[in-house]
């Protein structure tokens, strides 16, 4: 039975097993690669994608659940030019290996999506599932501060997520 829905803002319609997770039909049904594998547990967060704008893990979603619904990968983050997140993250420099990094990217900006100026205990609440296995956390941290003041400087305020309005 095919499922539709809107992914990067475009519609997909995919005829995949209802139990399929959502990670493998990101990847391996509609070739985006940049949402990753790590546990396929909940347990890592590398498969962070958004869901009507909520960081959710795609390899314990299963596809018959997003019927009808918005899903943003890390492709689709940013509708004009890169989003103040992966601007902070280029200027700090955060990954070490990346493997971890485009969900870390995700819940980092599904966060500063509802919240834009965390605090330390905030940030640390909605990026303790993501876990980094290089040990990047403080620059992960760091980069979330910045990516706030990003959006708060002209430059930036004019990039639209592509959950914006949600
Ligand atoms: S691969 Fe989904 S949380 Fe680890
Ligand atoms: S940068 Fe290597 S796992 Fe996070």
């Amino acid at each position: 039975m095919p499922f539709e829905f809107l992914i990067n803002g475009r519609p997909a319609k995919v005829d995949v097993p209802a139990d399929m997770p959502l990670l493998w039909v990101i990847r391996e049904t509609l070739n985006l690669r940049g949402t990753k594998f790590g546990c396929g547990m909940a347990l890592c967060g590398a498969c962070t994608v958004h869901i009507d704008g909520e960081p959710t893990r795609s390899c314990v979603t299963e596809v018959s659940s997003v019927a009808g619904k918005k899903i943003t990968t890390i492709e689709g983050l940013s509708e004009v030019g890169p989003h103040p997140v992966q601007l902070a993250w280029q200027e700090i420099d955060v990954p070490q290996c990346g493997y971890c990094q485009a969900g870390q990217i995700m819940s980092a900006a599904a966060l500063l999506a509802k919240n834009p100026h965390p605090n330390e205990a905030q940030i640390h609440e909605a990026m303790e599932g993501n876990l980094c296995r290089c040990g990047t956390y403080l620059r992960i941290r760091k980069a979330i501060h910045r990516a706030a003041e990003l959006s708060a400087t002209p430059h930036t305020r004019g990039v639209k997520t592509a959950h914006a309005g949600k």
